[in-house]
């Protein structure tokens, strides 16, 4: 008798979609375990690796480069490393991967990953991946901090008491205090509505603003989980908004999405706050906006060039502006949670699947799961299908079961539970340090 025909339906197998020609993924999984040397981990361009290693030592031998560029990284390291760290301070293009013989996996220590070429990487078969939940709670204060400052000037009315002006009477007062506004009852526009925006827009409501939002690649309803306004252009927010902040992520399609022409659609006198991306706005239309009143403040986090130098900078004479340098997601938390949540993911790389058991994988479409079917692009990709909702990207496996009106349960990815952020870890670790190479190891002395 066929077994099968006999099984409850929530166990018949899967019938999987037929597949195009798998990856182009061509390094096989990280060698670990008792029958392996420990893989080498990486960190490119810093030196402290204090809160990585006490994640990673009991799965890898740890070095770091200190490398501003691939020429300065030792020859071991560009031949044996299998997973790579990085901050922002080092770019790897498609030559500097292939120099890499061995690599199957790099975390960019932050949630931006434009220095990374992970088309390449990808066509490599190595997957990268970005931290992008570390210090949300941080961007969204600080942009509320800057908005707060536009509406109330406490930064410049701060500045004149430290100058030793004295203002003395209502006179005085308002002119020293001139522009500064209410708040409650304005409209706060926010362009891009993911984890930073969201948070922003739930600070906002707070103080009395109605708050709109512009965001075409997500799906209709998003607004009334938050309790806000949706519209569907951004001309219409520009034409709406008192005030608008930019929450969106940098792409080929938004480069100077605030320019002159976008400029002359925002209502005479609004704010403008930018702690997303400097290539987001040019700065020479600001900077005429704002020495002619068309916007009648600004608040930049981030900059076309940084690290930002006012002196050097179209907005240097720019009248009304806040500049602060590319701190919004600055706080001793935030810094802690992102190295570790960076080595928490290379430690799924190494004792689970790539890239299976990666929770921010960029590139995974360069890859196949374990059972052999190719994953949808990341779901950041702003590809121009994607407006409106209209782009998802089913698990394939999961489309099908659905179809086949069966429950699927999501596998475990943690072939170990990750290490918790409190759990002490208590064991000592020799660190040294080989002089005369440019590359220091510092190294587990035990395996548990
Ligand atoms: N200043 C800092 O210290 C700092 C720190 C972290 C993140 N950031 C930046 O903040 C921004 C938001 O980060 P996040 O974590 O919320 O990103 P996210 O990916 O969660 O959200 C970005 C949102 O922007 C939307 N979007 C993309 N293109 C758009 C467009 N042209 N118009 C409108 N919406 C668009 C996306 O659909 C997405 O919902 C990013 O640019 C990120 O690089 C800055």
């Amino acid at each position: 008798m066929d077994k099968s025909k006999t099984r409850p339906q929530a166990l018949q197998p899967i019938k999987r979609p037929r597949l195009e020609a798998p990856t182009m993924a061509i390094r096989g999984p990280i060698p670990n375990g008792p029958m392996h040397p420990r893989p080498l981990i990486a960190l490119l361009d810093g030196r402290d690796c204090s809160v990585e290693m006490p994640i990673l030592k009991d799965v890898a031998t740890v070095a770091f480069c200190d490398a501003q560029s691939t020429t300065e990284i030792h020859e071991k390291v560009l031949n044996e490393a299998v997973g790579a760290l990085m901050w922002h301070t080092i770019t790897l293009t498609k030559e500097d991967l292939e120099k890499f013989k061995n690599l199957r996996v790099i975390v960019r220590i932050g949630s931006g990953y434009d220095n990374v070429d992970t088309k390449a990487a990808g066509e490599f078969g190595i997957a990268v991946c970005n931290v992008p939940g570390y210090g949300v709670e941080e961007v969204a204060d600080t942009t509320v901090c800057l908005i707060l400052n536009l509406y109330r000037r406490t930064y410049w009315l701060a500045n004149m008491v430290r100058e030793g002006k004295k203002i003395n009477g209502p006179e005085q007062l308002r002119d020293a205090a001139q522009g500064s506004a209410r708040i409650r009852g304005d409209t706060l526009g926010i362009v891009g509505l993911g984890r930073v925006g969201s948070a922003v827009a739930l600070r906002a409501k707070v103080f009395g603003f109605n708050v709109i939002f512009y965001d075409p690649y997500l799906p209709d309803g998003v607004e009334k989980s938050l309790g806000i306004t949706r519209v569907y252009t951004l001309q219409d927010l520009l034409f709406q908004s008192d005030c608008v902040t930019l929450h969106c992520s940098l792409n080929e399609h938004n480069h100077h999405l605030i320019n002159d022409y976008t400029i002359k659609q925002m209502r005479p006198g609004a704010f403008l706050i930018n702690t997303a991306r400097g290539g987001l706005v040019d700065e020479h239309a600001l900077a005429a906006a704002l020495k002619d009143g068309r916007i009648r403040a600004a608040a930049l986090d981030v900059h076309e060039n940084e690290p930002f130098v006012l002196a050097q900078s179209p907005l240097k004479d720019a009248p009304n502006l806040i500049c602060t340098p590319h701190s919004a997601f600055y706080s001793e938390q935030s810094l802690t949670e992102l190295r570790e949540m960076a080595a928490g993911e290379i430690r799924r790389a190494i004792v689970g699947r790539i890239p299976d058991s990666l929770r921010n994988c960029v590139n995974k479409e360069y890859f196949t799961n374990a059972a052999g079917v190719r994953y949808p692009p990341f779901p950041g990709y702003p590809g121009p299908d994607g407006m409106n909702g209209g782009f998802s990207f089913p698990n394939p496996a999961a489309a099908a079961a659905a179809a086949a009106g069966l429950v699927v349960h999501s596998t475990t990815m943690d072939a170990h539970p990750a290490v918790s952020h409190s759990t002490p870890h208590s064991t000592p670790h020799s660190t040294h340090v080989d002089s005369g190479s440019h590359m220091a190891k510092a190294e587990s002395s035990e395996v548990h």
